[in-house]
């Protein structure tokens, strides 16, 4: 069975974005798959965190997980910094990275821009990536359109280490949705909908109330005229929202357009909020019981426990070709 490897940062509020881009693929996955999906906890520190706000992330990130179909009694799901092997594959990796890769990665010149003193961490981000990923000798990394370039390098640091030490890593394949790999801003459709965006405006949360989820996409920003057409290079604003329409509903886009033909944008953004309330309403019911259950440490112990196993196979192996003495 194909393995599957995934990951998202308890960093703020999971979004629309981040689950059409990515979490819903998680669950469908599962059912073909062997997954391990985490929490990169050690990701999220590579920007100033609280302490307690990371700790109330990391259990809402897993209890959304849950909650939007992950059965951690059939995959693996984790907190990166349970398994240590992660940290220490992480800077094996280091060392084999150059700079101008990282330097050329977009995620890093954005989250940089124009900041006084940027963290060592954020610069070398994709080599502990790279490291969650090599691991567990993942085929397939279901992520959206803004983790393409770290899978990239990911592959390349894969090929870079089986040239020097010998056939060892899975070369592993990004796994990208055709639709809704880029979900953009809802004010501004060049940005794309993001978590760390001030603006509460720009992103639906997963965990909005429903008449917040209406009034942001009443206030969303459209393209001047009034025709719902899927056009992404001359009617952004409006393409987006037919992306979101059509991965809430299932529709095709086709099938959207011929629905509001001649109606504008008014009826269709008000049952665009109707489709995106019935696809979260039922998500956060399922993620308040399980914040109630406390069942999630024991998952998440579990899930820990498995993900290490499989860990240390590797790290063992990639350490002794790479000359460390073991015991
Ligand atoms: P993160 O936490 O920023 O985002 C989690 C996932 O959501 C996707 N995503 C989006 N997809 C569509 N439209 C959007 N607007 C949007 N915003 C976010 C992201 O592409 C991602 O798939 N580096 C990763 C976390 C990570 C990881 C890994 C992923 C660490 N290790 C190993 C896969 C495998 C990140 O920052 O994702």
């Amino acid at each position: 069975m194909k393995r599957v490897l995934s990951g998202m940062q308890p960093s703020g509020k999971l979004t629309l974005g981040n689950y059409i881009g990515a979490l819903k693929n998680f669950a469908e996955l599962q059912h073909t798959h062997e997954c391990y999906f985490m929490i990169v906890d050690l990701h999220a520190i590579t920007v100033p965190q609280e302490p307690a706000a990371l700790r109330e992330q990391s259990e809402a990130v897993a209890a959304l997980y849950i909650a939007a179909g992950i059965d951690p009694a059939k995959s693996t799901m984790f907190l990166q910094s349970h398994v240590r092997q992660h940290a220490e594959l992480g800077w094996m990796l280091t060392t084999l990275t150059y700079m101008g890769e990282l330097e050329r990665m977009t995620q890093f010149k954005d989250k940089s821009a124009g900041k006084e003193s940027v963290g060592a961490g954020l610069f070398t981000y994709p080599s502990l990536m790279a490291a969650d990923i090599l691991l567990y000798n993942a085929d397939l990394v279901p992520v959206g359109d803004d983790q393409k370039q770290h899978l990239e390098l990911t592959r390349d640091l894969a090929h870079r280490f089986n040239q020097r030490y010998g056939e060892t890593f899975v070369i592993p394949e990004p796994y990208i949705p055709q639709v809704g790999a880029r979900i953009m801003s809802l004010d501004d459709a060049s940005n794309k909908m993001s978590k760390s965006n001030p603006n509460q405006g720009s992103f639906i949360a997963l965990l909005d109330a429903p008449d917040v989820i209406r009034k942001k996409i009443s206030r969303a920003v459209t393209d001047s005229g009034r025709e719902v057409k899927y056009d992404p290079h001359n009617k952004p604003e409006v393409s987006n929202l037919i992306s979101i329409y059509a991965q809430c509903s299932k529709k095709p886009i086709a099938e959207i357009e011929a629905l509001y033909d001649g109606q504008g944008y008014g009826p269709f953004k008000k049952d665009l909020a109707e489709q995106v309330v019935a696809l979260l309403e039922p998500l956060q019911e399922r993620y308040r019981s399980i914040r109630e259950s406390g069942e999630l440490h024991s998952a998440l112990r579990q899930g820990a426990e498995r993900a290490a196993e499989q860990a240390e196979k590797t790290l063992r192996e990639v350490k002794e070709k790479m000359g460390f003495i073991l015991f």
